[in-house]
């Protein structure tokens, strides 16, 4: 009997035999990606010391990796003809197909990479034991399925950075390892920046000397003031055998690395160790603390034959089609009084310091298509005008996407609202230190890498798209895991699978299984699987909080309100909670039937006040990214987290001046009205300058707010005043400030909870 489903978890039976004893386990099939069509029967090919593996040369690499893969698992494999690779011309490049039947495993591709994702789907569908040798038994049924599968997107990367920390050879080999095992084929890796120069190159000793090393580090959060540094030496970098050896490494798992050498900002490292190659010529140190410096690499002819050399290392190197030259966050400051910078401009006749950048990013573009290789590089090579075949990685959102596509470049997508893994990826408020923002698994499984403004047409210009690991805030490896797992397996099945078919629901079931092959492979991953998600609803004229967890299948709720009984005889939940007062609410999920606590307990504290059930109108809409639970979410009883912007609570607004409406339905006295604006320069936040209240029919009131600090609180007092409405005008900072993050772009605005008291 055969059932199909296209994208459906199941469980099977899946039999373990042992020498004297039989086991029968429920082995979930639960692949990640989900393969575009999988078709599973109720049979098993029998997989043990008698198997035998048939294949060409042209499946070295794929075949080799399944073997080794069985004997971890102690299944010596002879030669025979129960598992054969099969050329099939007909299947694309990454395309496989892979059917098991009771006497036989077929897999079919045209390519030894297409094999290689065959063996990936294969490996999933064995006991997880097999990842850390730890497989016990001598036999184990495969159960009978048919896949056909074939990648949406040519390009699925995971970008780690190496320059604010540095990772061991055998983690960046553990990385990659995650990589191929998910079906993606690039690592951006990303090996200079301001605070550390990570690869060596030979002609260049004080690279190795100076750049790679700073004198001490930042401690805790950039905007923690003042600043403190750790007073310890920090750094490192890859020698060249150490690189070839990785790239070999990348190469037996069909992983392209693109390395990544920044220019012309995110230079200060290079800049400490030969000052030649600033504007100033003047001594800087490696960067100690994050963010964006002012000196950059000087346009005069020695930096690039600087950059030239170096690259030209990068090349023996890399064998990589792409290379990325960096080109974002480049400030303009020391070109604008850069003899040399000035002379430049007058001489190619060029209008201004972005025509500059385009100059420099043009001719490094031209240096590496005349050794066959292509440019890419961050969306601000659009400035000044785009190289002429340069490729576009998108992360300010999607405009530099979509321009740099009909204008016919290609691009690949990693906007900061859905591809960010440096961001908080839950509002607990004990996630460890994180740079801010807040990306859940969710909003990445729900990313569509095609920007809505493209035709079908430009649309194939979309290579692909990619997870960042910015590593300020990550120190150590098992962090980076942390925060790299795991969105990037939802990723994975973003580039990966058939979007028609995506369910999130699905997904998380598959992900709850695939947690014991992240444990079996000791990767350090997230699990935010047992949390619970709060919404305020209207019911039957009612408020009421609403409490939902991820995964259902065996848990409750329990839920405790203030005043109630202590934990241990806290009730089920069955039905949301009205809400008439102010209260606080926890939660958790529990195993059914069971004391056993599953995720944490949240607590949500919800403040009854005047404004909850109103009626709020916002005159312009909140950034799609950034919409919250929409304009009622300001007057929901729940204030924002304190360090993240993204979350349900906060509305954010790019750019807008807003005028906010609120109707409390009936004339109230009103004694203070409250709120909170984030303030996160680093992320192109700016709480507004003034904001202006009026109630009614009355004039505005103008109030001036304080510029310091990360959140800038909003509270007046009010003497003998009601109101049924209340305005309230927020005024857009403005353009962002020379010498801060994003100058010369519009700053963002984020607006919390409006508690009308
Ligand atoms: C970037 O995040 N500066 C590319
Ligand atoms: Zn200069």
């Amino acid at each position: 009997m055969h059932f199909k489903t296209s994208f459906g978890f199941i469980i099977l039976l899946l039999t373990v035999l042992s020498c004297q004893q039989k086991n029968i386990e429920t082995q979930e099939i639960a692949i990640i990606p989900q393969p575009n069509s999988i078709e599973v029967s109720k049979t098993f090919f029998v997989l043990n010391h008698t198997t035998g593996i048939n294949y060409d040369n042209i499946f070295e690499i794929s075949a080799d990796f399944l073997k080794s893969y069985l004997e971890s698992g102690g299944i010596e494999v002879k030669s025979g003809n129960n598992i054969t690779f099969i050329e099939d011309k007909n299947l694309q490049k990454e395309a496989y197909s892979l059917n098991v039947i009771e006497d036989s495993i077929e897999i079919k591709a045209s390519t030894d990479q297409g094999a290689f994702y065959a063996v990936q789907t294969l490996r999933q569908l064995l006991p997880v034991e097999f990842e850390n040798a730890s497989f016990k038994g001598n036999q184990v049924n495969i159960p009978s399925v048919v896949i056909e599968d074939s990648p949406q997107f040519a390009y699925r990367g995971m970008h780690l950075d190496v320059s604010r920390h540095v990772f061991s050879l055998e983690f960046i080999k553990k990385y990659i390892d995650a990589i191929a095992m998910l079906k993606m084929n690039t690592f951006h890796w990303h090996l200079t920046d301001d605070q550390g120069w990570r690869i060596e190159i030979k002609k260049y000793p004080k690279l190795q000397e100076i750049a790679a090393y700073r004198d001490e580090t930042l401690v805790g959060h950039y905007s923690d003031q003042p600043h403190q540094f750790d007073g310890k030496k920090y750094g490192g970098f890859y020698s060249q055998e150490e690189i070839k050896d990785i790239v070999a490494y990348a190469q037996e798992h069909f992983v392209t690395i693109i390395p990544e050498i920044e220019m012309p900002g995110h230079s200060q490292a290079a800049i400490a160790a030969y000052p030649e190659l600033g504007c100033t010529g003047e001594k800087v140190e490696v960067a100690k603390k994050w963010g964006v410096f002012e000196d950059i690499y000087c346009t005069n002819d020695e930096t690039f034959d600087f950059l030239e050399d170096v690259l030209d290392e990068v090349l023996e190197l890399f064998p990589s089609k792409y290379i990325h030259i960096g080109g974002d966050e480049a400030p303009k400051t020391r070109w604008k009084s850069c003899a040399n910078c000035q002379t430049r401009i007058k001489e190619e006749g060029l209008k201004d310091e972005h025509e500059l950048q385009n100059y420099f990013i043009t001719r490094i573009e031209k240096y590496l298509n005349s050794k066959g290789r292509q440019i890419i590089g961050w969306d601000e090579i659009l400035e000044g005008g785009l190289a002429p075949n340069a490729t576009v990685m998108s992360w300010r959102g999607t405009s530099g996407a979509v321009e740099a596509a009909k204008s016919g470049h290609n691009v690949v997508m990693t906007p900061t609202s859905h591809c960010y893994f440096d961001y908080y990826q839950s509002d607990n408020e004990d996630e460890p230190l994180a740079i801010g923002g807040f990306l859940h698994l969710e909003k990445v499984y729900g990313f569509n890498p095609i920007p809505e403004e493209l035709t079908s047409e430009e649309a194939q210009y979309v290579l692909g798209a990619q997870g960042n690991i910015w590593t300020e805030y990550m120190p150590a490896e098992d962090q980076v895991e942390y925060m790299a797992f795991p969105r990037m397996l939802a990723m994975s099945e973003v580039l990966w699978s058939d979007s028609e078919q995506k369910s999130y629901g699905d997904f998380v079931k598959r992900l709850e299984s695939f947690h014991k092959r992240l444990d079996a492979l000791d990767i350090n991953y997230a699990n935010h699987l047992y949390e619970i998600e709060s919404n305020i609803i209207e019911e039957d004229g009612e408020i009421k909080l609403e409490l939902n967890s991820l995964v259902k299948e065996g848990k409750v709720i329990r839920v405790t309100l203030n005043g109630d009984k202590p934990n241990y005889e806290s009730r089920v939940y069955t039905k949301p909670i009205v809400i008439d007062t102010s209260r606080t609410i926890k939660a958790a999920v529990f195993k059914f039937n069971s004391n056993e606590k599953l995720g944490k307990t949240i607590i949500q504290n919800i403040n009854y006040h005047k404004g909850v059930g109103g009626k709020i109108i916002i005159n312009k809409q909140p950034h799609k990214a950034y919409s919250g639970s929409g304009s009622k979410g300001l007057i929901n009883g729940i204030s924002g987290s304190n360090s993240r912007f993204g979350d349900k609570e906060w509305l954010g607004f790019w750019g807008e001046d807003i005028m906010v409406e609120i109707d409390l339905g009936e004339e109230k006295e009103i004694k203070s009205i409250e709120t909170r604006f984030y303030n996160g320069n680093g992320q192109w936040i700016y709480a507004p300058k003034e904001i202006l209240v009026a109630f009614d029919n009355e004039q505005y009131q103008s109030f001036k707010l304080d510029d310091d600090g990360s959140l800038i609180s909003f509270k007046s007092h009010f003497l003998d005043q009601s109101a049924k409405k209340i305005y309230i005008k927020v005024q857009n900072y403005g353009t962002i400030p020379e010498g801060k993050q994003g100058a010369g772009h519009k700053a963002w605005t984020f607006i919390d909870e409006i508690i009308i008291n």
